[in-house]
């Protein structure tokens, strides 16, 4: 009888280590791709993906011309990332046909370094609506 509920007790240890292994190896393919990938990864974007970004927007100098956080300029339009994905927001990088220079190639500026850059801005805060400031609205 001890014989028999050591056996069920071991045997229901070895199910939880296997199922614990399991998810241990499921986790891990996600994990790795997720290393990978940030900033391209669907997940919300790390506090680390938006540094990189809000530095990229300096060192290739977007901000020269949009402001440092993307919010508008005489040289550049407040860049509203809510009108475009990702994909989007490269696509036109590497060809605006306007007024904007274009940076065409991976080496002027990576896919992954525009991804870190669509991150940042969206991590910027909507401008508060006018009509909520006093000053704004007085007669
Ligand atoms: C020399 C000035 C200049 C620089 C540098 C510049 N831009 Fe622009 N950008 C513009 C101007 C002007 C426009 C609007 C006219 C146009 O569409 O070309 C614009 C438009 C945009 C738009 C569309 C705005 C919207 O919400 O519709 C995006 C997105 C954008 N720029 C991203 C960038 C990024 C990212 C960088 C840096 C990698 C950058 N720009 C660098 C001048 C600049």
């Amino acid at each position: 009888m001890n014989h028999f509920v050591v056996c069920r007790v071991s045997g229901k240890l070895v199910i939880e280590a296997m199922l614990f292994l399991l998810v241990m190896l499921l986790a891990i393919p996600s994990a790795t791709v997720q290393a990978q990938q940030p900033a391209l990864s669907q997940a919300a974007p790390s506090a680390e993906t938006i540094a990189k970004g809000k530095q990229n927007f300096v060192t290739y100098a977007c901000y020269a011309c949009h402001g440092y956080f993307g919010q508008g300029a005489e040289t550049g339009p407040r860049i509203d990332t809510s009108r475009r994905t990702l994909a989007a927001f490269v696509s036109f990088v590497r060809k605006p046909g306007r007024a904007m220079p274009p940076y065409r190639t991976q080496s002027q500026i990576s896919d992954s370094a525009l991804a870190e850059i669509y991150a940042f801005l969206k991590s910027v805060p909507p401008p508060p609506d006018p009509n909520s400031i006093p000053l704004l609205n007085t007669k």
